[in-house]
């Protein structure tokens, strides 16, 4: 049963491997209750990430992009996540120029052990995209326009 009541939304999760994927298995082995909403995409480290991916998941309908990695300095590539903050921050500003609100993107660090911190993380984001509620569709020429912009621009 999901932890918010009410309509269920699309929020996509890139996790890294090493550690965020892990911290959401402890999560689930200890039967901590999470908000249904999230569909995982597990990759092998959070600077693998590239901006667009999380541009194209808001375009084509996710209401919000949670991504997690390894602590700064626990990178199991050593510095990864280093080149994924700069990235996503970068990304985090520009998101209102094309028409996203920010705080329907997020990313964090969740090493392997840190279930509850799992949990805490994924019912905070959860409880966010609820209250902004679903995104507003932006299809065809205007999507097409956006993700060229960025292309050029990140
Ligand atoms: Fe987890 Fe690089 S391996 S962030």
């Amino acid at each position: 049963m999901p932890v918010l009541e009410g309509k269920e939304l699309r929020i996509v999760g890139f996790l890294c491997n090493w550690c965020s994927y892990g911290g959401a298995d402890t999560a689930g082995v200890g039967r901590f209750t999470q908000p249904t909403d999230l569909r995982v995409v597990r990759v092998p480290c959070s600077g693998r990430i590239d901006p667009l991916f999380i541009v194209k998941a808001l375009l084509g309908g996710a209401d919000g992009v949670l991504v997690s990695g390894c602590h700064p300095r626990d990178c199991h590539y050593s510095e990864g996540n280093f080149y994924a903050r700069r990235r996503l921050e970068v990304l985090k500003r520009f998101l209102p120029f094309i028409g996203i609100e920010p705080g329907r993107f997020e990313y964090t660090w969740v090493s392997a052990s840190e279930g509850q911190r799992w949990q805490q993380v994924v019912t905070s984001f959860t409880e966010q995209i609820h209250k902004l509620g679903p995104a507003p569709k932006i299809e065809g020429a205007e999507a097409d326009a956006t993700l060229k912009l960025l292309e050029a621009a990140l």
